[in-house]
């Protein structure tokens, strides 16, 4: 399934759907995000990002849906000369419609061909099955399985 979406650099007025999409207990759960998601964790989220943005630190996009409305949110961290990490997240409502296969896309082109690194690695968990298959059909390849250890 190809789905039309445009990247938007994160800015304030993206906040409030952040803020709703990632309260969605079944969004957190397969993700980093704190949970429950704090109830000004968006705003407080895109005020830390964006500074970085601006100095090619990390790159956060909003997903839009053509001429629709805010589906989830993508972006690249531990940006370096060489190197950078792609993650994603989708808003529950909008699962399984080919959009974070296409913002996955698209960030991977905007690291090689606008940030100029040439290499992009991703680190969905084991139980993540949908995000594996988005990184599979991006071409990703299988490199290794890390274990992690609570604090
Ligand atoms: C994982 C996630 C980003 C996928 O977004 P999405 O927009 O639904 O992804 P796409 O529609 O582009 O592709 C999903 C693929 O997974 C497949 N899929 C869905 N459920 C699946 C399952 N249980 N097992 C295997 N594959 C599955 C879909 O069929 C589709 O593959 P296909 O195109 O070959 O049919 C989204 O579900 C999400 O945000 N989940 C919660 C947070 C998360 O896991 N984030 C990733 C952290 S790295």
């Amino acid at each position: 399934m190809t789905a039309d979406v445009s990247l938007e650099p994160i800015a304030p007025h993206h906040a409030e759907d952040v803020q709703r999409l990632a309260s969605d207990p079944d969004v957190v759960a397969t993700t980093n995000l704190p949970e429950p998601y704090p109830e000004n964790g968006a705003a407080a989220w895109i005020a830390y990002v964006m500074p970085k943005h601006e100095a090619g630190e990390e790159y956060a996009f909003a997903i839009r849906k053509a001429n629709g409305p805010l589906v989830g949110v993508c972006g690249l961290v531990g940006v370096t000369e060489e190197v950078a990490e792609l993650g994603f997240w989708i808003g529950k409502p909008f699962w399984n419609c080919g959009y974070a296969t296409a913002a996955g896309r698209e960030t991977v082109r905007f690291a090689f061909e606008t940030v100029g690194i040439n290499r992009v690695f991703a680190r969905p968990l084991e139980c993540t099955a949908p995000s594996r298959r988005v990184l599979e059909k991006l071409g990703f390849a299988f490199k290794h399985t890390e274990t992690h250890e609570n604090p």
